[in-house]
């Protein structure tokens, strides 16, 4: 039987936008077998069309305007990777006005237009997935949002960035400056276009902010979370952890608190028994402690061009099997 074919618009090819495309070029021919469809991505908004990418994309596939593919009849799911609140939520609403899907690995804009845009899906009669914006490629929003919903959620606490643990690591154990560890990072494509989102907490703050909807049910702004980034760290504070056999850790912490929730992003001492002290580099987890299930752990990668490139692209090929009956 010939495959379903599917075709993609993709808003933004920077370093996210390269791996879900990479992604996709690595596993086409499998997913094609696996699911019996037939995924591409013919256009990409993009301006930077000479980067070198160390994938096949053709010149022709580029274009500058995002009527070109917001109003294409023939695109069925956008991919939208630009980053930053605008223009990314305004092309995520025009996308789904005009009935198409939308997968999205943006939290700053999520976080600061969580209703507007689930709410634009559901007048819409479309899918809204945003898994790779939490945790990067760890499945934790689709789980929280399947095979858990039959608990009710008391906790969820954990390492959220990819880029604070990396340079907390690297200044920890590989003996790296603050801002000799920060270039690393930007240089394996973890951070932040702007990594003061990174560093200040901030990134952190939106990844919270949209677990604590999906979870808790309510609305908390990033701005209304009591954040603190890692600028204050030194390397003193990095032995005085090392002296108490502790790690520092960006911890982002949210749990039920009577009828209310508290919720807090800050550097702790972990004790390095702790599971979360063994969490290095761009690797994330979660704790989530759920009334029937009890306490789970998910680990991985939680930034980087690839894992985020699974995570985006698991959403596209969840949206594309519902909508075709693959
Ligand atoms: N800048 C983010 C991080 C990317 O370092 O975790 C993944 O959300």
């Amino acid at each position: 039987m010939a495959a379903s074919k599917v075709n993609v618009g993709l808003l933004g090819m920077g370093n996210i936008g390269t791996g879900a495309y990479k992604t996709l070029e690595m596993n086409r021919r499998l997913i094609e077998e696996n699911t019996g469809l037939d995924i591409s991505i013919p256009k990409i908004l993009e301006k930077d069309t000479g980067r070198k990418r160390d994938v096949t994309v053709l010149p022709e596939q580029f274009t500058q305007r995002p009527d070109d593919i917001l109003k294409d009849p023939d695109i069925s799911i956008v991919i939208e990777l630009l980053g930053g609140i605008e223009p990314a939520t305004g092309f995520m609403l025009a996308a789904m006005e005009n009935g198409k899907h939308v997968v999205t690995a943006n939290k700053a804009a999520l976080a600061a237009n969580y209703d507007r845009l689930v709410g634009a899906a559901k007048a819409n009669g479309v899918m809204l997935r945003f898994e790779a914006s939490v945790g990067g490629g760890i499945p934790i929003l689709n789980a929280l949002t399947t095979a858990l919903l039959a608990n009710e959620f008391v906790e969820i606490q954990g390492i959220l960035n990819g880029t604070t643990n990396y340079i907390l690591t690297q200044m920890a154990e590989g003996g790296l400056s603050y801002g000799d560890a920060l270039k690393a990072a930007q240089g394996k494509g973890f951070a932040e276009a702007d990594p003061t989102e990174d560093v200040e907490g901030h990134d952190v703050a939106n990844k919270l902010s949209i677990l604590i909807s999906l979870i808790f049910g309510r609305r908390i702004p990033p701005q209304d979370i009591p954040t603190e980034g890692i600028t204050g760290i030194s390397m003193d504070d990095i032995a005085r952890a090392a002296a108490e056999d502790s790690k520092i850790k960006l911890i982002a912490v949210a749990h039920r608190d009577g009828a209310g929730i508290e919720y807090s992003v800050k550097p702790a001492f972990v004790k390095n028994s702790h599971p979360l002290a063994g969490v290095n580099n761009e690797f994330n987890a979660i704790f989530v402690k759920g009334n029937a299930v009890g306490e789970l752990m998910f680990y991985g990668r939680g930034a980087g061009p690839l894992p985020t490139g699974s995570a985006v692209m698991g959403d596209v090929i969840e949206i594309a099997k519902a909508t075709t009956g693959e």
